[in-house]
């Protein structure tokens, strides 16, 4: 059994963030399962884990987490930074001439500034300690075009991928990794708001035809928190079946 940590999870009521959520607590972890959704609150009751309702578009919200965060576990080891969003219109994504910057701005501020901010906030306290982890939940669409997901989406996951390389840099010589995961087609709640035209046809491009689970995310996830990951930072790993090859 490795160290217990201290976990923060965002995104954690559903779909990849609650395998990831799941496969920490199985592993003896304390975790804070972070969420708009209040079921949040179940979910992590079943974990044997604690929860918060927090609306991540919401950046003064997002720093309170940070500190919610820290007073829950007494500090925070572990970031997984999960929750995002990617708006369609009746199973397709938004054509870029049809995003109203308000939406471009929301989808932005939830799946890249909220990232920043809890990396701002709880960076300082894990650069103390000498240990920190965080692990980035990007996409394929992140890099490299993907015709299904809006530009809001890719342009906001991109922006998860150069973040995380920056900081990556700036901290890896005080004990601080940050990592990128750029998930393909996963089985989750998001996923099944496409049509099933373009699930059909994502599957068949895939090379392992099939679409990933949140568990093989989660996988992913846990390897990149690990002590044996020590030496790995910077990176943005594909778990696709294939589809990309970066
Ligand atoms: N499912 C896929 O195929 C896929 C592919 C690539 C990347 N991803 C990424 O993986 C992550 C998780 O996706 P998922 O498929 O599990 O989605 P999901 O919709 O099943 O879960 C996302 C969770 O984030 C929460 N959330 C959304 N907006 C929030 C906000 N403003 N504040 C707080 N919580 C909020 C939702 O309530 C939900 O519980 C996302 O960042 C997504 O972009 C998913």
């Amino acid at each position: 059994m490795e160290d217990p940590r201290r976990v923060l999870v965002t995104g954690a009521a559903s779909g990849i963030g609650l395998a990831i959520a799941r496969g920490f607590a199985r592993q003896g972890h304390a975790v804070l399962l972070a969420d708009r959704d209040a079921r949040v609150h179940e979910v992590a009751r079943e974990l044997g884990a604690k929860a918060h309702v927090v609306d991540l578009a919401d950046s003064a919200a997002t720093v309170a987490l940070a500190r919610a965060a820290e007073a829950a576990l007494g500090g925070c080891d572990i970031l997984v930074n999960n929750a995002g969003v990617s708006p369609k219109r009746n199973g397709l994504p938004p054509t870029p001439l049809e995003v109203p910057v308000e939406e471009w701005d929301l989808v932005l501020r939830i799946n890249l500034t909220a990232p920043f901010l809890l990396c701002r906030e709880l960076l300082p306290g894990m650069l103390k300690q000498r240990f920190g982890r965080i692990v980035n939940i990007a996409s394929r669409a992140g890099r490299t075009f993907v015709g299904p997901a809006a530009t809001h989406y890719a342009a906001s996951k991109a922006g998860v991928i150069g973040m995380t390389r920056h900081l990556a840099g700036l901290y890896a010589a005080q004990g601080v990794t940050v990592n990128a995961i750029a998930p393909g087609r996963i089985e989750t709640p998001l996923s099944s708001t496409s049509s099933a035209a373009v699930l059909d046809a994502a599957v068949a491009a895939i090379p392992a035809h099939r679409l990933g689970t949140a568990d093989e995310i989660a996988d992913a996830a846990l390897f990149l928190a690990s002590p044996g990951a020590g030496y790995v930072t910077g990176v943005c790993l594909d778990v696709n079946g294939g589809v990309f090859m970066g």
